[in-house]
Order: structure tokens, then sequence, then C-alpha cells
């Protein structure tokens, strides 16, 4: 077996999961990508720091650059855009495929990634970007890339959805939900990412950018979060039928103009009871995809929490393992076509 030096930045709820994963398991890894993974350094930003989960103390180092410079393949899940940034792009430009999980690194700066992947031929994978463990990076640029997707829209965050279902199932207010929500790790740092629906907005982003092969920002995102749902709204919906999730559409708008143009939006919705995504529960997210060939296409699962997204990551790593032992090409990352993104709100009544 050929050795593969893997690079950790963050050991955060996902990264201190992904180290013990590696370790604990990294024999299997080898099995399944020809290549033994050997987890060369973490870098984190106060070795001596409390972690949840217990890491060696010999691996955690405050130096990026040597880290990342020599790596094979390095896994940013800092978050934030610098210094995550001004990492990735030295590990690209230092051989190294990249495995990320930041959806607002990649919402607001992935032309610059991506293109700085494909000019040197390396990969970037971020299946942990959207929705937690659910696969919906790889069905889209995959498996559904002989097909063409109509419209994507579901949960696709996970501590809001608790929030909101902890309101509606036990009749907590948003503030008791939220202190939950907390203390299961399930918040980002800054927690109205979360709450003022930026984090969606991230993922709509990102979901929009692949489904219709443009380039979709976190600008052009109509966001709205759940700030301003209250208990007594939460209860009314209740008696008439309805629950309130917070949605995030993607959607090509075939129509009036001469230009086929696509609309991208997050906010939160009156959804019928009898509606799949009406019992998505807890921290899980559910995407619909409809695409033109396959029909409507249903992904569920834990859309947060630090096990579960190092699932998503790991996936990735084992790819680029096995991409780096076959010496491989660039992916191609780069979109054919610009859509316009057309400035439409809250359509409350068609799901
Ligand atoms: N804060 C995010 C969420 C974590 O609640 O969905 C997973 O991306």
């Amino acid at each position: 077996h050929r050795t593969l030096r893997v690079a950790l930045l963050g050991a955060g709820s996902v990264g201190s999961q992904v180290a013990r994963l590696l370790l604990e398991h990294g024999d299997d890894f080898a099995e399944r990508s020809g290549a033994s993974l050997e987890l060369a350094g973490i870098l984190v930003r106060d070795p001596d720091a409390p972690r949840d989960v217990e890491l060696p103390r010999e691996l955690l180092t405050t130096d990026a650059e040597s880290l990342i410079v020599g790596a094979d393949i390095v896994i940013e899940l800092m978050g934030g855009i610098e210094p995550a940034r001004t990492h990735i792009l030295t590990a690209l430009n230092s051989g190294a495929d990249v495995v990320t999980g930041n959806k607002a690194l990649l919402a607001t700066h992935g032309a610059e990634i991506f293109d700085a992947a494909d000019q040197v031929g390396a990969s970037v994978s971020y299946e942990a970007a959207v929705a937690g463990a659910i696969p919906i990076i790889r069905p889209l640029k995959d498996s559904l890339a002989g097909d063409r997707i109509a419209r994507i829209f579901g949960i696709v965050n996970g501590s809001t959805n608790f929030i909101l279902d902890k309101m509606d199932r036990e009749g907590l207010s948003a503030e008791e939900a939220q202190a939950i929500a907390t203390d299961l790790g399930y918040l980002e740092a800054d927690p109205t990412l979360d709450l003022e629906g930026h984090d969606a907005a991230q993922k709509a982003a990102i979901l929009a950018s692949l489904a219709f092969h443009t380039r979709v920002s976190m600008d052009d995102v109509h966001r709205e979060g759940i700030e301003n749902v209250t208990a007594d709204m939460i209860e009314g919906a209740r008696r008439a039928g309805f629950v309130i999730k917070l949605l995030a559409v993607c959607e090509r708008l075939a129509g009036s103009a001469d230009d086929e143009a696509i609309s991208v939006r997050v906010y939160p919705a009156l959804i019928s009871r009898e509606h799949p995504l009406a019992s998505v529960h807890g921290g899980n997210n559910a995407v619909f995809v409809e695409a033109e060939a396959a029909g409507p296409l249903m992904f569920y699962g834990a859309g947060a929490g630090g096990v579960q997204t190092a699932s998503a990551v790991l996936g990735d790593v084992v790819s680029a393992a096995r991409r780096h032992i076959a010496g491989g090409v660039g992916v191609g990352e780069s979109p054919r076509q610009s859509l316009p993104t057309a400035p439409i709100g809250r359509i409350m009544t068609r799901y």
C-alpha cells in the first residue's frame, strides 16, 4: 500500500469525529481506497483547549503551513472564510486534493476555489457542506449528471428544524427550543447563521449551482429566517392543519422572459401535515429533487451533528484517496452556463 498523508484543519464537533474515525478505522479505509491513510496532524487554535473527543496530543499543531505543504489530502473543517480560504488555496497549489464541509466559503468564494482546483487538476469535494450525513452532492454531480433537474426543495438546516419541531410538538418557546439545540451542538458557533437563514441560503446556493450547472452565490438567494416565528404562529398553523418549516427552494423558471432563469429562496413556509416534509423531525433534513427523466426523488437523514457529518467527510476522503492513487485528473467543476436568478420571494401554497 502506498501511504497518503492526510492533514486535518479544525477539530470542532465534526473535525474531532473525523480524526477519531480515521484513527479507529484507518485499516478499513486502506482496504477500500488502496492507500494507507496517515493522519499527519490536526490544525487547532489551542492544543490545550478541552474537547469532547480525546485526540493524541502529538498530532495537534498550530503550524498550518508545515502541515498543509506535504499533505496528499487536506480536510478543511474550520469553517468561516479566512483563514480557511487561504489554507485551501495553499493545499491545492501544493498538489493536494481537498475535502471540505465549508458551505460559507463555497457559497461565497466557490468560483475561486473550483477554478484553482481545475488549474492544477486537483479535486475539491464537499459532501459534508450540505445536509450533513445525507448523500446529496454526489447524486447531483454524478448520478443525475445525465438528467435535467427542474427543482430542488426541502429542509437543509437541522438546527432550525429541531427548534421548529420542538415548538410544534412540545409547545416550547423559541428560546427554550434554541437552548436545547445549542446543547446538542446543532447550531453554528454564531447561531444567527442558522436562525436568520444564512446557513440554509449557503446550502441552497451550492445545490442550485450543481443542479443547474451555473454559479449561484449567497447574494442571489432570497432569504428569510425563523427569527420572527413565534409559538403562537406555530399553534395557529397546527390548528389549521399545517406545520411551519424553513424551506429552501431552487427551481428553473421556464417562462415569460426569453431567457430561462432560476429562483433560489429560503423562507419559513406552511406545509400541509400530510406532506412528507411535515414528518421530518428533530435535526433531520430532507431534500426533494425533481428531475425530468428520473421524476421525483427524496433524500432524507441526519442534517447536522458531528459524527453524522463526519460520515460524509470520510466518504469524500476515501474517494479522494482512490483518485489520488489513480493519478486522477481534474473534476471539471466549472459550470457551463450562466443563468440569471429572479427575485422571487415566498410561495406558500405549492408544496
Ligand atoms: N448548523 C447547521 C444546521 C449544521 O443546523 O443544519 C449542519 O450544516
